[in-house]
């Protein structure tokens, strides 16, 4: 026994195997369908380093999450950004499916689309998703990038990686960073057919997760009491925070994720730094597109509170 234990100290899980195992068991799946990320974002740059080289087409959405222009300029592919839906659609800011299958042909490396979406927090249709599978080339490696899916609940927003047989170039993408909390320990992770996940695990770093991380990843996965809590905190936030919008006047995007976009009718910089100055950070995103804008986290009623009353501040200035 005392044998056992050393060696347990001795050789911890440094391959990442026993929380693949874990993993996989959660997800259905075999652990050769896993690959590990030192955070979701390592994984999104791995899929670009694999599968896009110099000059293959890209598809991505406007606003789309900002690391994913990143990584295919890394590879120096072609990037190819599809406008998103209009403010006066049904998601405004979220992505268009028709126009992002627009824009894939048989050279199409790669689409990144992320659901729900940051900055936007807009989400998908499911079965729109479903027939944008159907419709683009089985050559073309689609990334369902889900980093805030446990936010999310119901039949609207159902589990992508059950659809992992249909469509064997589907990669779905999870991380530690959100719901979980565990940003900073950076523990990311996609689920795909085991041929993808031997190739990226090719292309990765031997050992890019930690093994304190991978203890803490896995550890994580075992408080189901935690992820409901963080649920309905998120649920309660969102609400206290769309209705101090209407109370201003103020559009925000549709959101499912753990921020709020919110339309600041004005240049959102000055709002931005009233807000600092309350001791609030809020997150201008004019490096998307969105100058009006700030993303605002939703944190738990006190921190909500904190924010409301600075707005409140701001607005009667
Ligand atoms: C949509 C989306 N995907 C992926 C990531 C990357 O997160 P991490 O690398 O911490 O897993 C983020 C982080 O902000 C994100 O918003």
């Amino acid at each position: 026994m005392r044998q056992a234990l050393d060696q347990v100290e001795l050789y911890p899980d440094s391959n990442g195997f026993e929380l693949k195992a874990v993993l996989a068991k959660r997800h259905a799946v075999d652990p050769a369908c896993l690959t590990l990320g030192n955070g979701s974002n390592d994984v999104l740059v791995l899929l670009a380093e694999a599968f896009a080289s110099a000059g293959d087409p890209v598809v991505i959405s406007q606003y789309a999450f900002a690391v994913y222009p990143i990584a295919a300029q890394m590879v120096d592919a072609e990037l190819r950004v599809a406008r998103a839906l209009g403010v006066d659609s049904e998601m405004p800011y979220g992505h268009d499916l028709d126009a992002m299958a627009a824009l894939v042909d048989r050279n199409t490396k790669l689409v990144f689309i992320a659901n729900p979406n940051n900055p936007t927090g807009t989400w998908l249709d499911p079965q729109r998703l479903r027939r944008f599978l159907d419709e683009v080339p089985d050559t073309t490696i689609i990334v369902v990038d889900e980093a805030y899916q446990e936010f999310t609940a119901g039949d609207a927003h159902p589990d992508v990686v059950e659809w992992m047989g249909e469509y064997p170039n589907l990669v779905v993408t999870r991380t530690f960073s959100k719901a979980f909390g565990l940003a900073g320990i950076r523990v990311g992770y996609a689920v795909s057919n085991p041929e993808i996940a031997d190739l990226l695990n090719r292309v990765r770093q031997p050992f890019n997760v930690n093994c304190v991380a991978l203890a803490g990843a896995r550890a994580a996965l075992s408080d189901q009491a935690w992820l409901d809590h963080v649920r309905t905190v998120n649920a309660e936030g969102l609400t206290q925070l769309r209705e101090a919008c209407a109370r201003w006047g103020l559009a925000c995007a549709p959101s499912v994720a753990n921020f709020l976009l919110i339309d600041m009718g004005r240049d959102a910089g000055p709002v931005y730094e009233s807000l600092l100055r309350s001791a609030v950070i809020a997150r201008p995103v004019a490096n998307y597109g969105l100058p009006r804008h700030l993303r605002v986290s939703i944190g738990a009623a006190r921190h909500n509170d904190a924010f409301i009353r600075a707005m409140d501040g701001v607005l009667a200035a």
